[in-house]
C-alpha cells in the first residue's frame, strides 16, 4: 500500500487531516484528465464531459447508498454547508443547536445567517471522553427547545478525532421533528458507513480528505423530497424545485478533479472501507497506547478506541502546544498541527495509510523526551 503513495521523504507527515495525498494511480489519472481537457478544450466539456460525469455520480451513489438525484458535487465541504445553511427555510426566531467543537467556518456561516435572519444559536460543550453514546444524545436532547429547528453535528471532530454517534442523534432529533445537518468532512472514506444509513436529510462531505480525490471536490447529500426546501445560493431560475442541480449553478469549474473522483473510489474499493478504518485506528492507537501513561502527557481524544479513528491529539503540561509542534518539526522532522480542543490548545496527530509504525515510534520518543525534559 505504501508504494501507492509518493510522499516527501524530507519529513514525517503526521498532518494528513487537512487534505489527503492522492494515491499514485489517482494522481496519474488526474493528470491525464487535465491534459485531455486542455487538448480538447470546449469539445471536451460540451460533448464528452456529461458521460464521464454520469459515471462519477453513479459510482458515488453506489458508495454512499444514495440516489444520484440526492447528490451534488461541490468544491468542498464549506461550499456544501453554505448551500445548506444559507438555503434552509429558516424563519426569524428559529433555533439552531451546535457544538463548540464544530468546524469554525461552518459555525461562522451559521453566525452570519443567524444575524441576517434573527436565529438563536445554542452552543453545546460536549465531553471529550463520554461514557456512552446516550450521554451525548442526551446532552443534545436536553438543549432542544420548542424553537429548535436544526441541529448541526460534526461526525468526526477535526480537533480531537472524536466520533459522534450521528445515527442515534438523528433518530432522537427526528422524534422531535428537528432537521440534522451533518458535517461528514472527516468521516467520509475514513469510517466504514454509508451516508444514506445515517438517517439525516442533509449531509456535507469533502472528497479531498480521506477519499484522496484531488483538492477541490466536495459532495452534498440531500434526502429525496427535501431538495425543494433548499433555496439556491447560486442564482438559478430554470431548474425544477426538486432538482438538486438547481443548487450547483457554479459556472465554469475545473473538470479534472471531478473526473478523478471515480479513480479515487476505485482505489478506495481496492482497500475496502473496513480495512482502511481498521488500519487507521490501529496506527493512532499504536502511538496513543505508548504515551498514555507518560507523566505530563495529556491525551485529548476519547479513551475508548471505537470513539476515534485516524485523528488524535495530545498536549504536554508546561509546554505550549505551538512550541511542541514546532519542536517536533525542527528537532524531529515530524509535521503536526495545533488545534483548539476543549478550551485549550493541543497537537493534532493524523497518520495515513502510508505511515509506518517506525515513524510513530519516532513520535513517541519525541513526546517522551519533551515531557521528561520540559520546555
Ligand atoms: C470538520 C470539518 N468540517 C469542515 C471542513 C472544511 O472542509 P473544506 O476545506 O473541504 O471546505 C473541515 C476541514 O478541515 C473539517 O475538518
Amino acid at each position: 500500500m505504501r508504494t501507492q503513495y509518493a510522499v516527501s521523504p524530507d519529513f514525517v507527515n503526521l498532518e494528513n487531516g487537512f487534505f489527503g495525498v492522492q494515491p499514485i494511480p489517482v494522481h496519474e489519472a488526474f493528470k491525464r484528465y487535465e491534459t485531455e481537457v486542455n487538448r480538447e478544450n470546449s469539445y471536451f466539456l460540451r460533448v464528452r464531459y456529461s458521460k464521464y460525469l454520469t459515471a462519477v455520480l453513479d459510482a458515488l451513489a453506489l458508495f454512499t447508498g444514495a440516489e444520484v438525484g440526492e447528490l451534488l458535487i461541490t468544491r468542498n465541504l464549506t461550499e456544501s454547508m453554505n448551500i445548506l445553511i444559507q438555503g434552509y427555510p429558516f424563519s426569524a426566531g428559529d433555533g439552531v443547536l451546535l457544538a463548540e467543537h464544530d468546524y469554525d467556518s461552518v459555525i461562522e456561516t451559521l453566525e452570519m445567517v443567524a444575524a441576517r435572519k434573527a436565529l438563536a444559536l445554542t452552543r453545546l460543550c460536549l465531553p471529550l471522553d463520554p461514557h456512552s453514546d446516550e450521554q451525548i444524545v442526551g446532552l443534545y436532547e436536553q438543549a432542544i427547545t420548542p424553537q429548535t429547528r436544526v441541529l448541526l453535528v460534526t461526525h468526526v471532530v477535526h480537533r480531537s478525532g472524536q466520533i459522534m454517534p450521528v445515527a442515534k442523534i438523528v433518530a432522537m432529533a427526528r422524534r422531535h421533528g428537528i432537521d440534522v445537518m451533518v458535517d461528514a468532512a472527516h468521516s467520509f472514506a475514513q469510517l466504514d458507513y454509508k451516508i444514506a444509513n445515517l438517517g439525516a436529510d442533509f449531509v456535507g462531505v469533502n472528497l479531498h480528505k480521506w477519499l484522496g480525490a484531488p483538492l477541490g471536490v466536495g459532495l452534498l447529500y440531500i434526502r429525496k423530497g427535501r431538495v425543494a426546501d433548499i433555496a439556491p445560493l447560486f442564482g438559478d431560475a430554470q431548474r425544477n424545485a426538486n432538482d438538486i442541480n438547481k443548487l450547483g449553478h457554479f459556472g465554469s469549474i475545473p473538470p479534472a478533479p471531478i473526473l478523478a473522483i471515480r479513480d479515487a473510489l476505485d482505489f478506495h474499493h481496492s482497500i475496502g472501507s473496513s480495512n482502511k478504518e481498521a488500519r487507521l485506528r490501529y496506527l493512532s492507537q499504536y502511538w496513543l497506547a505508548q504515551v498514555r501513561t507518560t507523566p505530563r502527557v495529556q491525551i485529548l481524544t476519547p479513551r475508548s478506541p471505537e470513539r476515534s479513528c485516524a485523528i488524535a491529539a495530545f498536549s504536554i503540561m508546561g509546554i505550549a502546544a505551538q512550541q511542541v509542534a514546532e519542536r517536533l518539526m525542527t528537532e524531529h522532522h515530524i509535521f503536526t498541527v495545533v488545534r483548539d480542543i476543549a478550551g485549550r490548545k493541543g497537537v493534532r496527530v493524523t497518520p495515513h495509510l502510508f505511515t509506518t509504525t517506525a515513524q510513530l515510534d519516532l513520535l513517541v520518543s519525541a513526546i517522551r523526551y519533551m515531557a521528561a525534559v520540559g520546555g
